[in-house]
């Protein structure tokens, strides 16, 4: 199908969706690219879900049936200016940063502009919707680290909150799924560049036995702070491979895609490392469908 407009102006597109995944795995869904608040508010009118940018997906080669919303336009760009009600000699409030915005891109941003505060995110290939929807983070930082106040809108309306009104933690924001982030004020610390520039180095020293493949990250959330990289490990299930998806040997905690992996062979490893380490772990992968939900 060749790109529509709908009712506000919003592209649609049926597209496949591996081309939006780090994993490279996903079959068709119907796009829409949502550049205003009132174009999303249709988009919203039938089931959705919301798409950033990818990096923690396993999609179903069947695809899903639901409108995949992807933030654009005005929803993907920023306002670092600070807020002069808000910020000092210490502390900026930012304007709004749209949740499509790119966040390696923005951090590199925040680094040259001396703002401190999300540095420990570097190297996370989200968008800052998704990332602070779940929290991405780091042992150096994460999203909560620096956030003003946060936009959410669902098919009910739009609300403005702080991260005081969210029961948030580990890689979790509080925020329930298809609410979506879509635009946040960041609250950071003026610094000097080279001394952010030095911590986002540090923390990116931390990435250097993750595998360069295509992948979607960690699949497992780390149990009780206990890497859940090591636990596979110590289960003897690097290198395990099913079909084209591998169980990665520089660090098992990422499924790697060697070329022309299906969903199904991720969730097949997914279910060796359930079956075989004897701790409970809770996924971090977003799976889409749900199993059993189809
Ligand atoms: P997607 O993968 O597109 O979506 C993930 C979930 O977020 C879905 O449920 C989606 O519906 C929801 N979502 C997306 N956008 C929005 C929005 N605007 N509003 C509400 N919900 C939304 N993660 C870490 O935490 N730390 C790491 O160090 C890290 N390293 C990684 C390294 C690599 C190489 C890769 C590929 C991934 C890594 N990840 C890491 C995982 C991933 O980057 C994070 O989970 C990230 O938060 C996903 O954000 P995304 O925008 O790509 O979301
Ligand atoms: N380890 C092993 N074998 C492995 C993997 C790790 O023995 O296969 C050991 C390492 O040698 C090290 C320890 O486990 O002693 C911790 O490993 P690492 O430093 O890689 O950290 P991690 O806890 O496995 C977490 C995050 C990553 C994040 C890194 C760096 C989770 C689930 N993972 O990994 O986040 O990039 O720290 O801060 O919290 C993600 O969430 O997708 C992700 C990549």
């Amino acid at each position: 199908m060749t790109a529509l407009l709908s009712r506000t102006g919003a592209r649609v597109e049926r597209l496949p969706l591996s081309r939006f995944t780090t994993l490279g795995v996903g079959g068709e869904a119907e796009v829409w690219f949502v550049e205003s608040h009132e174009q999303l508010a249709e988009a919203m009118e039938q089931p959705y879900r919301i798409l950033g940018g990818g990096s923690n997906l396993v999609i179903a080669d069947e695809g899903v049936p639901e409108r995949v919303i992807r933030l654009s336009g005005p929803l993907a760009e920023r306002d670092l200016t600070p807020d002069p009600a808000l910020s000092d000699d210490t502390w900026v409030v930012t304007g709004w940063v749209g949740g499509g915005v790119p966040l390696p891109g923005l951090i590199r941003q925040l680094q040259k502009l001396g703002l401190s505060g999300l540095e420990g995110t570097v190297g996370i290939p989200a968008q800052v919707g998704g990332a602070v929807w779940m929290n991405a983070g780091t042992r150096y930082g994460e999203m909560f680290d620096g956030l003003h106040t946060l936009e959410i809108v669902t098919p009910e309306g739009t609300r403005q909150v702080t991260p005081d009104d969210l029961n948030w933690g580990y890689r979790d924001s509080g925020i329930p799924r298809n609410h979506i982030v879509t635009r946040v004020r960041l609250r950071l610390r003026r610094a000097a560049p080279e001394d952010v520039l030095a911590k986002m180095d540090f923390a990116d020293q931390a990435r250097k036995g993750q595998p360069k493949m295509k992948t979607p990250g960690c699949a497992f959330k780390n149990p009780g702070g206990v890497s859940a990289g090591k636990l596979i490990d110590e289960a003897g299930l690097k290198g395990s491979r099913v079909g084209n998806a591998l169980i990665a040997p520089e660090h098992a905690n990422f499924i790697v895609n060697l070329g022309g992996a299906s969903a199904a062979d991720v969730h097949a490893l997914l279910a060796l490392i359930r079956d075989r380490v004897p701790v409970p772990m809770e996924l971090e992968y977003e799976l889409w469908p749900a199993p059993g939900n189809a």
